[in-house]
């Protein structure tokens, strides 16, 4: 058939179905896969809509062409739709089938290092290095498609919320958001570089003082940190500030916003999300992102651990340490095998191990060396029951914590209710923690966090006991945001950087243009930013970010695709004027 002939499609594959039936129609594609059967060739056509059963027939003239096809060959086909004699339920286009009266080859294919359906079976390694041939794969083309879709609706919503989408730099200079810069050199100003943002912080808030009042933008961010599932070096963040507003109105808006995101793939989420304090999330559940699915909080031992008579548990207390733990219902029955396993994790961890007690055939029994009526009393004392095993871990409190989270979140794994989304607003958290290292204060969010207005005093007299105006916002123990009331003080905003140690100097290089705008009627202003990636992860059931990023880095920060980053020629560096030592 002439090319030009097909040059108009009529409709895409996954669209045709009975409705119709007995038309003449063009459809284009991939040749997802070839077959012959009793003198039939059949060819399951694929485009972005779906899959089409092509039937060619004996009769059909050019043999020469049919026998060229192959998988991912780009293909035009002209035909008619009839029923088909062996229906596929499962597919939309199932009940029918396309007899072809002209094919067209638009271009042909070598055979691929995989084919794209079955890159589950492939290696991350050679997925992402053929990321075009892999985006080919149905899931991953629903996922973009729903990311798409969750664009739109966040400006669709934004917009009818008075935000407006403005455009912040990405040539700029550093932002503290905790991790380090990537660094762009500047070839006018030989030794001076740009650094790439690692959020539009100190820009929306400038935005703030110019009088948008309202402003967002869904914003690439680079942080070179180590990379984890859900951290890529370059992501997109939903950025929102707002003037004049209390955290509660900010709450309301970003649920709003949540909920209609997840109405995209029909969750129905309803009321007010919960919200809980730092201090609380801690000690429940020995995280700042706790996984509200799992049905296991964390209790505190420490005044009866004594009671149970161990050397052990004795050293412990005498040290002012304590002993946090968890009691698992009906737990009686794990295994001597499994018990060492969460022993050892807890060891990889960094803890001396978790001490279990539980009853067995012969009396309570125990990883320690106490005696049966013991931990039958503590049993009592504590009110847990016989058929349940309770685990303890001892130390300072802010790692026994930690490690008895990490204990939940591994003996939770297996009764999360998949289908639950179990949203948390973790709110006060303490405006600095300590930098051992740096034997200096660190914020927990960023410097220009609001503490708490009735603590300020505090910042003199104890710094480390100042919570803040921020929040963070969880959801299935994944931070999907966080933000604050930022200060709009100048004095304050000079003293909380000299409490991180910087000097008077540093301040002014790093951010006197800010301060100097803090000195124009800064409006009261706070704001958030949601991490894209990660909500589209969990709004496609994806495991990984690099399942909704297009072109993502290896958790080793490559582009194998590209093959970056790569060396640049000398005419380059030289232009830069950089020289590389070995
Ligand atoms: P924060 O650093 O908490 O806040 O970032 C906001 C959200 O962005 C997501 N996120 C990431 N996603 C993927 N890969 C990464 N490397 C990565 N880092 C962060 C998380 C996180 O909750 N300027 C402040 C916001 C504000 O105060 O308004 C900020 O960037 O989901």
């Amino acid at each position: 058939m002439a090319e030009e002939k097909l040059l108009k499609r009529d409709l895409y594959c996954g669209q045709i179905n009975e409705k119709y039936l007995d038309k003449e129609i063009i459809v284009y594609g991939w040749v997802n896969k070839k077959r012959e059967l009793g003198g039939l060739t059949f060819i399951d056509l694929r485009d972005r809509e779906g899959i089409l059963q092509i039937v060619i027939n004996e009769n059909f003239a050019e043999k020469e062409l049919i026998r060229e096809i192959n998988n991912e060959y780009v293909i035009a086909v002209k035909g008619k739709v009839i029923k088909r004699s062996n229906p596929n339920p499962e597919m939309f286009t199932g009940n029918i089938e396309l007899i072809a009266e002209d094919i067209t080859i638009l271009n042909s294919s070598e055979l691929p290092p995989f084919f794209p359906e079955n890159n589950d079976d492939v290696s991350e390694e050679l997925r992402f290095r053929y990321r075009y041939l892999d985006l080919r794969n149905s899931k991953l083309q629903k996922n973009f498609r729903i990311r798409s879709e969750v664009n739109l609706n966040v400006r669709n919503y934004l917009n009818s919320k008075g935000f407006l989408d403005i455009e912040t730099p990405m040539l700029t200079k550093a932002t503290p958001e905790g991790a380090r810069d990537y660094l762009v050199p500047s070839r006018i100003y030989k030794g001076k570089m740009f650094a790439l943002p690692q959020s539009p912080q100190l820009f929306k808030q400038l935005l703030m003082i110019s009088g948008f009042e309202r402003y967002y933008q869904i914003v690439k961010c680079f942080r070179d940190e180590d990379l984890r599932a859900d951290r890529q070096p370059e992501f997109t963040q939903i950025d929102i500030e707002m003037s004049f507003g209390e955290p509660e109105e900010l709450f309301e808006i970003i649920e709003g916003m949540i909920k209609n995101i997840f109405s995209i793939n029909g969750k129905d989420i309803r009321g007010k999300f919960l919200i809980k304090t730092y201090e609380e999330v801690m000690e429940k559940y020995g995280s700042d992102k706790p996984d509200l699915r799992i049905p296991l909080e964390i209790r505190d031992f420490t005044s009866n651990s004594g009671s149970l008579g161990s050397n052990i548990l004795d050293s412990i207390l005498s040290k002012g340490d304590v002993v946090k733990g968890l009691v698992l219902e009906n737990g009686s029955g794990y295994s001597r095998k499994r018990l060492d396993n969460i022993n050892e994790y807890i060891r990889e961890l960094g803890g001396a191990g978790a001490i279990w007690m539980k009853k067995g055939e012969e009396g309570f029994k125990s990883s320690l060396k106490i005696d049966s009526s013991s931990i039958e009393k503590f049993f009592k004392a504590e009110s847990v029951g016989e058929s349940d095993i309770v685990f303890l871990i001892g130390g300072k409190k802010e790692q026994a914590l930690s490690l008895t989270g990490r204990l939940r979140e591994y003996l939770g794994k297996d009764m999360i209710d998949k289908d639950k989304l179990e949203f948390l607003w973790v709110v006060d958290f303490p405006l600095f923690f300590y930098n051992e290292d740096e034997q200096r204060f660190d914020s927990n969010h960023h410097p220009f966090t609001s503490p708490k207005l009735d603590e300020i005093g505090l910042l003199d007299s104890d710094p480390l006991k100042v919570n803040s105006i921020a929040y963070d916002l969880v959801l299935n123990g994944v931070e999907i945001g966080g933000g604050s009331r930022r200060i709009n003080n100048i004095d304050l905003q000079k003293k909380i950087f000299r409490l991180l140690k910087l000097s008077e100097e540093e301040i002014d290089e790093k951010f006197g243009f800010f301060i100097n705008a803090l000195k124009f009627g800064a409006p009261p202003h706070l704001g958030i930013a949601l991490g894209m990636d990660r909500i589209i992860m969990l709004l496609t059931g994806e495991e990984s970010i690099r399942e909704v990023i297009s072109f993502p880095k290896t958790t080793s920060s490559l582009c194998l695709l590209t093959g970056s980053p790569s060396t640049v020629s000398e005419k380059q560096l030289e232009e830069l004027k950089i020289k590389f030592t070995k």
